[in-house]
């Protein structure tokens, strides 16, 4: 049977007080990101959450698609940050769901640069977040998550080869209300700590990265280039060096190893 994770189901578990207070569920709907931007238009306040029993127009990073049956967890969440720590979002964002994975699963995590959650090298879950600036002002920003809960990875081929899946991993089916409960219990912990924790949530970002180091392959559109990933700014930008030994800035690319 197909686990209820409907707005009823799951506030029973709900510890937050801000992110999820508000859940709006969806069994199907095109993008929880274009669910999310009617939700602000209507004024929906902030912490709220659109959840989905599946997308059929998911959307992910750099104009891509992100395959999203059911089985999955796929959720975006409205917040109004300050403008400063704008940064701050998608590497808290990363750090809770490695840490409600973690806690659920007991399985390890990595983060691939920006926000790639993998296990043993293999996608499990992907973020997107996109802004509205409105001046020096954040209108709102809507964070976008979708982890491989109970999804059959070899079902779907087009993927097979670089993703993975929660049931997969441990070979027995996760709680998805478990993963999203302590997801966003794990969101606003870390939510609630910015400004002043800030380089902590940055620190603890970077030292999950396993891109730092290694040599590799930055693509974003037509624009490709090769070097070793050296470091990230406290705005969370690469510094890959490289072969001419030229340091270069990426804001925004797809990174593979080489
Ligand atoms: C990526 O890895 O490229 C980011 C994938 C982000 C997917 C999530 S699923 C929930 C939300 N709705 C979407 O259409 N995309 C994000």
């Amino acid at each position: 049977m197909v686990e209820d994770i409907s707005q009823q189901s799951l506030s029973e578990g709900l510890t937050t007080n801000i992110i999820g207070r508000n859940i709006v569920y969806y069994p199907s709907v095109t993008s929880t990101m274009e669910a999310a931007r009617q939700a602000v238009e209507r004024g929906e306040g902030e912490g709220t959450v659109i959840i989905a029993g599946r997308q059929s127009a998911g959307r992910g990073r750099i104009g891509r698609t992100w395959l999203s049956p059911e089985g999955g967890v796929a959720l975006s969440v409205i917040l109004r940050p300050k403008m400063a720590n704008l940064p701050h979002l998608t590497m808290l964002a990363c750090l809770s769901v490695a840490y409600s994975i973690k806690a659920v699963t007991g399985l390890k995590t990595q983060i691939k640069w920006p926000n790639d959650v993998l296990i043993n090298d293999k996608k499990v879950c992907g973020i997107l977040t996109e802004n509205d600036l409105r001046g020096n002002r954040v209108r709102n920003s809507i964070i976008g998550i979708g982890i491989n809960v109970n999804i059959s990875i070899k079902d779907y081929p087009e993927i097979a080869g670089i993703a993975t899946s929660l049931a997969g991993e441990t070979g027995d089916e996760v709680s998805r209300v478990d993963i999203i409960s302590s997801l966003l219990a794990e969101m606003e912990r870390l939510y609630l700590t910015l400004p002043d924790r800030a380089e902590e949530i940055f620190h603890a970002w970077r030292d999950s990265l396993i891109t730092l180091g290694r040599n590799v392959t930055v693509q974003n559109g037509a624009t490709t280039y090769e070097g070793m990933a050296e470091s990230v700014d406290r705005d969370g930008t690469l510094m890959l060096r490289d072969k001419a030994g030229r340091l270069k800035r990426v804001v925004a690319a797809d990174v593979t190893t080489g």
